[in-house]
């Protein structure tokens, strides 16, 4: 027998009415048996977060009923390192990767900056060390260092200014030096080099070799298939993507960017050269627009789950617990910081 109050009732509603048209992985539907379901496990969490004074930050690539469920911030990583910065809270889960986690802790020392799984890594930060880094700095003694907010804490300490899928363009544009090192993403960095080029800005970017295993997979002919059967289509990739997908869809962005493109454009369709997580959050947010495409996953973002965030804020396990040496922290700060200063505003 299950039992049931007016209370699990309120919230499975809330959840229904939040996740119901949400159909981007297959086998995962929201209905009512299903939040029924999540219903405590969303209402003690939220409980455990007034308790605790703690806040959930959400990227867009985790499960929607983590993000509509239970999190407090949701966004892109500029947009969730400006929430991390700004948080008043003691305790900060961060429903995401290990490296966005680092990077709240990089801006809220004081902070408990908890994970719930600390193997959900990434490809690119995982693509180069501190020390491999140091050493290709020194064969590019004029470069200015960059690296993208998909690197560890080492990484960044190493660079002179980190930088994200949403300010990458301004920032390497605004930067005096002409030679660019520009570390982890090898296709983001072809992307930057046609962009610069496209807005007149003389750089010579040179790029470690790392990749995301999500986007490193589309492909122009998934984009040809797509339109030929859909006319009209719009398609909408992330700059990690390789170069001549970049090329070959009407927009390319941050998924902050992406999200904003596809509520501003009117289409009959659209195709998400992305982590499918950012069509279930469209999915949400603009139940009228139409997707197409396959699901392709970040299986280090679907590492993330609602018991797992419970735990981690009843008694978190030392490895769900992020911790920095003290100064590296504040070097890795400072090109975080040098970002925040260089990201135009508006
Ligand atoms: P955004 O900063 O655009 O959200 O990208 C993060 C990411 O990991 C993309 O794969
Ligand atoms: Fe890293 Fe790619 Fe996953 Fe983003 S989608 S967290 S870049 S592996």
């Amino acid at each position: 027998m299950t039992v049931t109050t007016p209370e699990l009732e309120l919230e499975t509603d809330r959840l229904f009415r939040a996740l119901l048209h949400v159909d981007c992985e297959p086998g995962r539907r929201w209905d009512l048996a299903a939040c029924r379901r999540i219903a405590p496990l969303t209402l003690e969490i939220n409980r455990l977060k007034r308790e605790k004074n703690a806040v959930i930050l959400t990227h867009s690539y985790v499960e929607p009923e983590i993000i509509y469920g239970v999190g407090d911030f949701k966004g892109d990583s500029y947009h969730l390192s400006l929430m991390a910065r700004d948080a008043q809270a003691r305790v900060i889960v961060f429903a995401g990767v290990v490296f966005m986690a680092e990077t709240a802790k990089i801006l809220s020392p004081h902070a408990t900056v908890v994970v719930p799984d600390r193997q959900s890594g990434c490809s690119l930060a995982d693509s180069i060390t501190g020390r491999q880094l140091q050493e290709l700095k020194a064969l590019y003694p004029e470069a200015a260092v960059v690296c993208y907010i998909n690197s560890t804490a080492e990484v960044k300490a190493e660079s002179d200014v980190c930088v994200t899928s949403g300010n990458v363009y301004d920032i390497i544009a605004r930067l005096p030096q002409r030679q660019i090192l520009f570390v982890p993403d090898r296709l983001m960095a072809e992307n930057v080099r046609s962009e610069l080029h496209r807005r007149g800005v003389d750089k010579e970017i040179i790029s470690s070799d790392g990749t995301c295993i999500v986007h490193d997979q589309f492909t122009v002919a998934d984009i040809v298939a797509a339109r030929a059967r859909f006319p009209g289509l719009k398609v909408v990739a992330h700059p990690e993507c390789p170069p001549e997908v970049a090329a070959a869809a009407d927009f390319v962005g941050s998924t902050g960017a992406m999200m904003k493109y596809v509520k501003t454009t009117a289409a009959p369709y659209f195709l998400m050269l992305t982590e499918c997580g950012l069509v279930g959050r469209l999915q949400v947010e603009t139940p009228e627009k139409h997707f197409i495409g396959g699901c392709r996953l970040c299986p280090y973002m679907k590492l993330n789950s609602l018991e797992k965030i419970r735990d981690a804020l009843t008694h978190p396990r030392p490895d769900q617990i992020v911790t920095l040496d003290e100064d590296l922290r504040r070097r890795a700060a400072r090109s975080i910081e040098r970002m925040f200063e260089l990201t135009p505003q508006g």
